[in-house]
């Protein structure tokens, strides 16, 4: 089915709601889970359908995974030699972290796996995935230019790696971890900017010793998890969406629960406050990961000068960013984010035409973007390009159009945030869906 939105901003946003459960923290927390001695109860699990993809591969591999409500999934785990054969392609949907951990994890099986994706995955690189994997002694095939779809085969010996990842990617890190669960001695990581550590730290909310810190993580193979419960915090990545609504619509204030704070998640929050946004946080106690009470008031923006080691803090956002920016006071300049034009879409060329269509003043860089902000944008029919993270910022922008901003091919905002058109018809805007077979 294609999906086609209208929006038309109404009123400020004013309220306060929940975000669904962490993507990144759902992935993990299930995969680990599934090979993990005993039952793990997982609370807040994201509905969407990248996660919900990763616990169907879980089962196809063998894994007994109840969901007694939604947002529940308890999780029957196999221990560390239980997975078995798919007998069938294992498909990851939309999902790029799906199919780079599933990789690391498969890749020291007894078993052949492969693994699939739709049109969008099947176009997202993936030989940085396979290179430190081959380099330990798996056997991966993929399509010419390292595109999925991807065989793994089984029955390799896999030997620990000292790998130092070229480009700043949990995938890719969390991808050598995994596969190093299955090695024979020492798999170490270093990474030239650190990022998320959500693998790390689940490993070690499992029982597996780990030693992390910034930039570095080191395990041992051979050992075995311990199942126990645990609780995905809010995604910061669906709460930006509402960070950037609330500071450019005049008289907003809306108040975010339960949202996961990760210091290598939170650039947008520090970025907003640079340029001069009125945010503030109040932090829970006693969660798997820091997550906090997040709220925000409208507020004047203006443009800045994105330092470049803060963009891997802040890449999942950067949509987002970029429609703040088109609102803001002033220049903002962005580079050193090319990472950007490989992901569900490349984001770079599509906010760039979608926002210019809209009226902003854009220039697209090889790695970046310069942004001089404008008053206010115009409607306009505009394209999501199936991104869901394009969809939701334009759906932001259009917020501050002067007239209905139409965009297409907003389906895969179910990937990640499914409740998004509702609570944005529930807070301000008129949103009207538009289905289309393909
Ligand atoms: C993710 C890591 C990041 C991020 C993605 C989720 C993860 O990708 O963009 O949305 O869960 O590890 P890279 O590792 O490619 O930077």
């Amino acid at each position: 089915m294609r999906v086609d939105w209208r929006v038309s901003g109404g009123g400020p946003l004013r309220g306060s709601l929940e975000v669904p459960g962490d993507k990144s923290v759902s992935h993990r927390a299930v995969m680990l889970a599934s090979i993990a001695d005993g039952t793990t109860r997982i609370e807040n699990f994201l509905e969407g359908e990248d996660a919900r993809s990763t616990a169907a591969i879980c089962a196809q591999l063998g894994v007994v995974i109840e969901t007694p409500r939604a947002g529940v999934r308890v999780v029957h785990g196999v221990g560390r030699e239980g997975l078995k054969a798919a007998g069938a392609p294992l498909d990851c949907g939309n999902a790029g972290t799906g199919m780079r951990l599933l990789a690391g994890l498969l890749a020291g099986q007894s078993f052949d796996s492969e693994l699939v994706g739709d049109g969008s995955l099947s176009r997202r690189p993936m030989a940085r995935v396979i290179d430190p994997l081959q380099a330990m002694g798996a056997r991966i095939e993929a399509r010419s230019g390292g595109l999925p779809p991807l065989r793994i085969a089984g029955g390799r010996t896999l030997l620990g790696i000292d790998y130092v990842t070229p480009v700043a990617s949990a995938q890719v890190k969390s991808a050598v971890l995994l596969a190093g669960l299955f090695a024979h001695g020492s798999t170490q990581v270093a990474e030239p900017h650190p990022t998320r550590d959500y693998t790390e730290s689940m490993l070690r909310h499992f029982g597996y010793p780990i030693e992390f810190a910034p930039g570095f993580a080191r395990l041992e193979g051979g050992h075995r998890m311990f199942a126990r419960g645990l609780r995905v915090p809010g995604d910061f990545s669906a709460a930006a969406f509402w960070l950037v609504a609330a500071s450019l619509v005049e008289g907003s204030e809306l108040t975010i629960d339960d949202v996961g704070t990760h210091p290598r998640r939170f650039g947008l929050w520090r970025a907003l406050q640079a340029m001069g946004g009125d945010l503030d946080s109040e932090a829970d106690a006693n969660r798997i990961e820091p997550s906090a009470r997040l709220t925000v008031r409208a507020a004047p923006l203006h443009g800045l000068r994105l330092p470049v080691d803060c963009v891997p803090d802040i890449i999942d956002e950067m949509p987002a960013l970029f429609v703040a920016a088109a609102l803001a006071e002033g220049e903002t300049l962005i580079e050193g984010a090319a990472e950007l034009r490989v992901k569900e879409s490349d984001r770079i060329a599509m906010m760039a035409t979608a926002l210019r269509a809209m009226g902003a003043d854009i220039e697209e860089r090889p790695d970046g973007v310069r942004i001089r902000g404008v008053k206010s944008l115009r409607g306009a029919d505009v394209d999501a390009a199936g991104d869901h993270r394009c969809a939701m910022a334009l759906a932001v922008a259009a917020l501050r159009a002067d007239d209905a901003v139409l965009i297409r091919d907003c389906a895969n905002v179910a990937t990640s945030y499914p409740g998004f058109a509702d609570q944005l018809r529930a807070l301000s805007a008129t949103v009207d869906i538009f289905e289309t077979p393909r």
